[in-house]
């Protein structure tokens, strides 16, 4: 958070990315609204007022799509997925004050007039483009209407977007070999005068802007590369009737990309009608105002966003929290292949507690940072630290003084090295959420509870209560000090949890309306205590494989529904590398005499640093290796990569005899795709050499651990 957020007097107003309301909440989703709701926690706690908005992002095309497969209105779609994820969030105690949707009529008129300031400020201009048509649907194809090839890469790619290939924006009438997504026919291009906004215009400005924007660096920094390199206009209309109507041509809509993020300013303005505001000291005058987003979602915070409101004259946001993603049993995350934790039916109605997995997503790894979910380690999660820290330490301190103290705080002085203790978690817990790094402020919570667990332990007043009874006394008000400051300071992190504890220790009210600076102020001799419960139950193996087998089923279905739609593609595109085969034979034949390409060495793709990370190469170890019948080039291998053992399937059986690969080291990708092989799962590649057809392995120049990372 920066500077000026110590300027109390300013409004603050956070705000979280709006999901789609084109499906159920997912685990994805959480990794930005339970930080999110963590942080508004806190700095209420830190004395501040905070007004926390999110909503449904109602437009774009996928729901359009969408709701037609389904037989739905858009509208009807909407309404189903608001009110779903209406609930999730209340589920999981994210506590939004206002949780709007982008379809109402506060959000259309802000947009038009946001949209009309553009316009008014010379920064919207129409321009004649060639757009995708279907003479067979008689429409224009917008984004997600149509496929085509990538005009950057020639990947396959979608209309708005090369999600298959350089993962660059496309915008209307850039995509190549357009096919309709509604009737498979081939598109035609048409000329159509759409409206674009003058992003580029607004590169000085972004580059002195995005300096001083505070929230998490890595999207800073990426911001920064972006307007360095290249800025195009956007074009913001779209041939469609669902969305907000584009002022001055009732043909057009505007970008979701556009109404979306006004979404913002309108749900604040409709808390600030309901609660007696003036939504202007959020939007138009010095405020704070900090985003809180999906990693994937940066390009359009960081750079569209902020130049529509200077363009437009509102106030800028002082800044964008970018979460890391999130995968699944360290896999990509991902709906179609089964790889997705659904928070509703998976988490919710399993009757998980909502904090169990606040924490999780909280101290799994910095916010920035990718988190793995997977149910065995969330178990080991919550049986190591909260139920066995957290929750041993709270029980022991109220069970032992309920016992030996009449259920009241003790009389006596607590010890100076626990006040310093706390006021040191205190400080920390404090700055960490300042600074957005909640697995900091969890884990300087859990610091204190392995801290009250030693302190109980060595003070041994089982012993002190025979022999000194007053020392006992100050041991115990010491712990139940302590208690009460990691009830205090986990708030944000376990709302409800921390709620139940701190009616346990006999404290009044709620929790979530005290100061983080109450965990100093000292308890009260003679204050009743409630009654010790076990606050975290232990999650048994058994109902832990139960959770993980629902996960299993979920996969395997996918596989063998994407199986299916692989054999037919397959068929398909055979037949069509044939053709293709046969033509690149007879241009060859062609050019016989010149003869130079050789094949292989044609020029690649530049791919960026993040491309190159996105690959997991390990060294691993050949821990057996089979022949594979009917096939005289694959071997069936066996590779430890690191405490894993994958099933690799190698064409290097010409290469190498068996025996010889055994024990040897290699350099494996971890992460590419699994694949089958002769029906035989393949779950890594093995780099090698291609020496004329011939695979010569790579291997470390010596011996080293194995699973040790390629950089
Ligand atoms: N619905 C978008 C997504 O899920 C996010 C919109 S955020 C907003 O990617 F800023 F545009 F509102
Ligand atoms: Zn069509």
């Amino acid at each position: 958070m920066d500077r000026r957020c110590s300027q109390l007097s300013m409004p603050i107003l956070v705000t979280c990315g709006l999901p789609y309301a084109n499906g159920p909440c997912h685990l994805g989703h959480l990794r930005t609204y339970v930080p999110a709701d963590i942080f508004v926690r806190g700095l209420r706690k830190m004395g501040r007022e905070v007004l926390f908005v999110c909503g449904s992002d109602a437009h774009g095309t996928p729901i359009v799509v969408n709701a037609e497969a389904q037989g739905m209105t858009p509208k009807a779609l909407v309404t189903k997925y608001h009110q779903h994820f209406d609930e999730i969030f209340q589920g999981m105690e994210v506590d939004f004050d206002f949780f709007g949707d982008t379809d109402g009529p506060v959000s259309h008129n802000r947009t038009r007039e946001v949209v009309e300031a553009l316009m008014e400020n010379g920064y919207v201009y129409p321009r004649e483009i060639d757009l995708a048509y279907c003479s067979e649907c008689e429409r224009f194809l917008p984004d997600r209407y149509v496929e085509g090839e990538c005009p950057y890469c020639g990947k396959p790619a979608r209309g708005d977007e090369c999600d298959l290939g350089c993962g660059r924006h496309l915008e209307p009438g850039e995509i190549k070999n357009a096919i309709c997504k509604v009737c498979a026919g081939k598109a035609e291009y048409r000329k159509q005068t759409h409206y674009f906004f003058r992003l580029s215009g607004f590169q000085n400005f972004l580059l002195e802007y995005l300096q001083t924007l505070g929230g998490t660096a890595s999207a800073r920094n990426y911001a920064i590369e972006w307007v360095r390199s290249e800025l195009k206009d956007w074009c913001i209309t779209r041939n469609m009737t669902w969305g907000v109507r584009f002022p001055g041509n009732d043909d057009l809509v505007v970008y979701v990309w556009v109404d979306a993020p006004i979404g913002y300013i309108a749900f604040t303005e409709e808390w600030c009608t309901r609660s007696g505001r003036d939504w202007e000291d959020y939007w138009k005058k010095p405020s704070q105002i900090i985003h809180f987003i999906g990693g994937d979602i940066v390009y359009h915070h960081c750079i569209f966003w902020p130049a529509m409101l200077e363009g437009a004259g509102y106030t800028l946001p002082s800044a964008v929290v970018a979460s890391g993603m999130l995968k699944i049993d360290d896999k990509k995350f991902s709906k179609s292949r089964g790889n997705v934790i659904w928070v509703k039916d998976d988490y919710l109605d399993q009757r998980l507690h909502p904090d169990l997995l606040r924490y999780y997503l909280a101290s799994y790894t910095a916010h920035n940072k990718e988190v793995n979910f997977a149910w065995n380690i969330f178990a080991d999660k919550v049986n190591s630290e909260l139920v066995g820290a957290f929750g041993n330490f709270l029980n022991r301190a109220l069970t032992f003084s309920v016992k030996n103290f009449e259920g009241e705080v003790p009389e006596g002085k607590i010890d100076a090295d626990v006040l310093a203790r706390i006021e040191k978690t205190l400080a920390e817990v404090t700055s960490s959420l300042e600074e957005y790094e909640f697995k900091k402020a969890a884990d300087s919570v859990m610091a204190l509870a392995d801290y009250g667990n030693t302190y109980f332990q060595s003070h041994e007043p089982w012993k002190l209560i025979r022999s000194n009874k007053e020392e006992a006394g100050s041991v115990l008000k010491s712990c139940l000090q302590i208690a009460k400051a990691m009830i205090i300071l986990m708030e944000p992190v376990m709302p409800a949890k921390m709620q139940e504890a701190w009616r346990q220790l006999g404290m009044p009210g709620e929790v979530k309306e005290r100061a983080f600076s109450d965990a100093i102020a000292p308890l009260a001799s003679g204050q009743s205590l409630g009654t010790p419960e076990i606050l975290f139950d232990r999650l048994e193996e058994k109902f832990v494989k139960d959770l993980e087998s629902i996960f299993r089923e979920r996969i395997k279905e996918a596989e063998s529904r994407e199986r299916e739609k692989t054999d037919k593609k397959e068929e398909v595109e055979k037949e069509e590398v044939k053709k293709e085969e046969a033509k690149k034979e007879e241009a060859k034949r062609g050019e016989a005499k010149e003869g130079e390409a050789k094949e292989g060495e044609a020029k690649k793709e530049e791919i960026s640093f993040e491309d190159f990370q996105s690959m997991d190469i390990r060294i691993g170890e050949i821990k057996s290796a089979e022949a594979i019948k009917g096939s005289n080039k694959l071997l069936k291998l066996k590779v430890d990569i690191g405490g894993e053992v994958r099933q690799v399937v190698a064409g290097i059986a010409q290469s190498y005899s068996m025996d010889d690969l055994v024990g040897t080291q290699v350099v494996v990708l971890v992460n590419l795709q699994p694949a089958k092989l002769f029906g035989i799962e393949s779950q890594a590649m093995l780099l090698a050499a291609d020496v004329a057809g011939r695979a010569v392995l790579l291997r470390p120049r010596e011996a080293v651990e194995t699973g040790t990372k390629v950089r």
